[in-house]
């Protein structure tokens, strides 16, 4: 077998759980797992927290682009998982409130923000053998990624799985909120100018509304191992 090691973008819908996909994958084949949503949630915190959103939500792009040099994005090994580092400080479980999940797709609209996370996330390419998923990673990050997938689940399936994360962590959300901001987000990602939410030519089609998580990483083994016997 090839011990040559690949690329592998996970695109997709919010929560239509392909960062589960993924994680779990990369932990399988013994790759490094980057969850790209983490770096935008973090860039929001750090606006949300320097009184760069207005009270309408607006974000004050100038302040918030001259301020991109100061904002240092990290992961943290912690056993199985990791953890999003936010100039030095754990923020994993500050930027997955519902508070940041409200204000991240404008934050993620701005070009000087994409160009700098994209950036980054090419850096952690590098030396391939990774797993990044995200929005925009089969069609910008890395086209030339040798595994691209493309995930997609109902709105109201999607909505529930993050209502169950959410209240499981103790949030006091209602489901009709949970499933607005998962339509909202739909809406921005899709249609924003910069890299919007499209799946690539070349990537493998996913719903997963019927699937149990092992049936999904069953799926993502199947393909990985397809590509890498091709690769021979
Ligand atoms: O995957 P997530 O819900 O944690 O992502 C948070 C937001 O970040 C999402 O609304 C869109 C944006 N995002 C993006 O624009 N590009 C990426 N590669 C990843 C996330």
């Amino acid at each position: 077998m090839s011990s040559e090691k690949i690329i592998i973008a996970i695109d997709g819908y919010s929560s239509s759980g392909k960062s589960t996909m993924a994680r779990r994958l990369a932990k399988e084949i013994g790759y490094r797992y980057i969850d790209s949503g983490a770096m935008y949630r973090a860039v929001t915190l750090y606006a949300m927290r320097n009184s760069m959103i207005e009270a309408d939500g607006s974000v004050i792009t100038a302040a918030l682009v001259e301020a991109l040099p100061d904002i240092h994005i990290d992961f943290k090994v912690d056993g199985d998982g990791q953890l999003t580092m936010l100039n030095g400080e754990i923020v994993e479980n500050a930027i997955r409130t519902l508070e940041v999940s409200n204000h991240v797709s404008p934050v993620a609209a701005i070009p000087a923000v994409r160009h700098a996370l994209v950036k980054m996330q090419r850096e952690m390419g590098k030396t391939k053998g990774i797993v990044m998923d995200g929005r925009d990673i089969g069609t910008v990050v890395f086209p030339q990624a040798e595994m691209k997938v493309f995930c997609n689940a109902t709105p109201e399936r999607r909505a529930e799985r993050r209502f169950k994360e959410l209240t499981a962590k103790g949030a006091d959300v209602t489901y009709e909120d949970v499933l607005a901001n998962v339509m909202e987000r739909d809406h921005i990602d899709m249609t924003r100018e910069e890299s919007p939410l499209r799946c690539a030519d070349d990537a493998v089609m996913l719903d997963n509304s019927a699937m149990t998580l092992d049936e999904q990483n069953e799926w993502l083994l199947n393909l990985y191992n397809s590509i890498i016997a091709k690769q021979k």
